[in-house]
C-alpha cells in the first residue's frame, strides 16, 4: 500500500513527504511452473476432467459469493489481444480479478504495435514489466506457441487464427457436460457452418473426441477443409441427416474476416440451407441442446427463436466461461513443489 511507505513530517521535509526506509514488501519466492495452454489436441483426458471439475466447483462457489479470493494473489495477467474480443477478453479478465491476480488489458489500438513495433518487441516490453501469464488472441495460426517458445511466461492461446480457441472447447465441453448427465459416451454432437476457418470447431473436436463423444462436422463443401475426418470426426453432406438423432449442435458463425471472395453464393442461401431452424432442432433427441461460440448472427447461421429457444445452452457457455478461465489461469499460475 502506497499509504504504508509515505510518511507525513513537516519537521524533515519543507513539502512534508518523504519515503520511508523500510522495505516496501517482503521478497516471496515466485517460482510459477510456466505451463501454457496452446490447444486441447494432445491434452489426456485426465487433465481435462481436471479443468472441467475445478471451473465447475468455481462456478458453485460463485454462485454464493463473488468476494475476491487470494488464489493468484502477486501474480499478473496480461490479456493481449490483437482481434477484437467481447466474450473471450472480458471473462478473462473477470476471472483473474475474482482470484486475486492484478490484470491489465492491451489492445492493438492505442499502443506502439501501431508504429510498427514486432509482436514479439512488444510482448517482451510486456513481460519485462513483470508479467506472470500473457492471455493472447492472434489471427495468425500458431502465434501463441510462439510466444510461449520465446518469452519465459506462461501463455494461454485464446484464439490463434483458425488454429485452437482451447478456453472456448473447456467452456463447451462443460456445458455439454452439464447437459448429458456428466458422461460423454455414447453422446453425438453436430458441429455445422464454417468448418475451415474454425477454432472453435477444431477445440470441441479434439476435447470431444478425448473423452469419448462422437462429433459430425457438416456445412457448404467450400468451407469443410479436405482430411477434416482425420481429426476424427465425421463429416456429412446434409445438416438435416446430421441432426437426426443428435444429442446437441453447435452452429458456428460465418468468419468473414477469414474468408476469401466465392465461398457461398449469399448468406440468405446459406441460412436456407444451413441455417439452424426449429423444424431441424426437432430433429435432434429429447434433451438435446443448441450451442453457439458467439457472436451469433441472428438469422444467418442460426434462427432468432432458436437461439432464443428453451433448447438453447448460449448464456450457460458464456457464464461458464469465467468459471473455466478461473481454472484454467489457476493451473498456469500454480507454483511448484517446494
Ligand atoms: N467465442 C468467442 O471467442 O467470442 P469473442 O470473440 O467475443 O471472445
Amino acid at each position: 500500500m502506497v499509504e504504508s511507505v509515505i510518511s507525513h513530517d513537516p519537521a524533515r521535509s519543507s513539502a512534508g513527504v518523504f519515503f520511508d526506509p523500510q522495505p516496501l514488501t517482503t521478497p516471496t519466492e515466485r517460482r510459477f511452473q510456466r505451463r501454457h495452454l496452446l490447444g486441447l489436441e494432445g491434452q489426456p483426458a485426465s487433465r481435462l476432467e481436471a479443468w472441467l471439475d475445478r471451473a465447475a466447483a468455481w462456478r458453485d462457489r460463485w454462485r454464493d459469493s463473488r468476494d475476491p479470493v487470494a488464489v493468484l494473489r502477486g501474480v499478473e495477467v496480461c490479456n493481449a489481444f490483437f482481434e477484437d474480443s467481447t466474450r473471450t477478453r472480458t471473462s478473462f479478465e473477470l476471472a483473474a480479478r475474482r482470484l486475486g491476480a492484478t490484470v491489465v488489458s492491451f489492445g492493438v489500438a492505442g499502443s506502439s504495435v501501431s508504429k510498427g513495433e514486432t509482436l514479439l518487441d512488444t510482448l517482451r516490453t510486456l513481460v519485462a514489466m513483470g508479467m506472470d501469464v500473457v492471455v493472447m488472441r492472434h489471427a495468425s495460426a500458431g502465434a501463441a506457441a510462439f510466444l510461449a517458445h520465446e518469452l519465459d511466461v506462461s501463455v494461454v492461446n485464446a484464439g490463434d487464427g483458425a488454429h485452437e480457441h482451447p478456453t472456448q472447447g473447456l467452456l463447451d465441453l462443460l456445458t455439454l457436460r452439464d447437459a448429458w448427465g456428466g458422461r460423454f459416451e455414447g453422446r453425438r454432437l453436430v458441429v455445422v457452418g464454417d468448418i475451415a476457418h474454425s477454432r472453435v470447431a477444431r477445440s470441441i473436436v479434439h476435447g470431444l473426441q478425448t473423452l469419448g463423444a462422437d462429433v459430425t462436422v457438416t456445412g457448404p463443401p467450400t468451407l469443410l477443409p479436405h482430411g477434416i475426418e482425420t481429426l476424427g470426426c465425421s463429416v456429412s453432406g446434409s445438416l438435416d441427416a446430421a441432426m437426426s438423432g443428435a444429442d446437441g449442435v453447435m452452429a458456428l458463425r460465418l468468419q468473414n474476416e477469414r474468408m476469401g471472395q466465392g465461398r457461398l453464393p449469399s448468406q440468405g442461401e446459406y441460412a436456407r440451407v444451413w441455417g439452424l431452424t426449429a423444424e431441424r432442432v426437432s430433429r435432434m433427441r429429447p434433451g438435446a441442446v443448441v450451442l453457439h461460440p458467439g457472436p451469433l448472427n441472428r438469422d444467418v447461421e442460426i434462427a432468432s427463436d432458436v437461439a432464443d429457444g428453451t433448447r438453447s445452452v448460449v448464456l450457460e457457455q458464456v457464464a461458464n466461461g469465467v468459471a473455466v478461465r478461473a481454472a484454467v489461469l489457476e493451473w498456469c499460475a500454480e507454483r511448484e513443489a517446494a
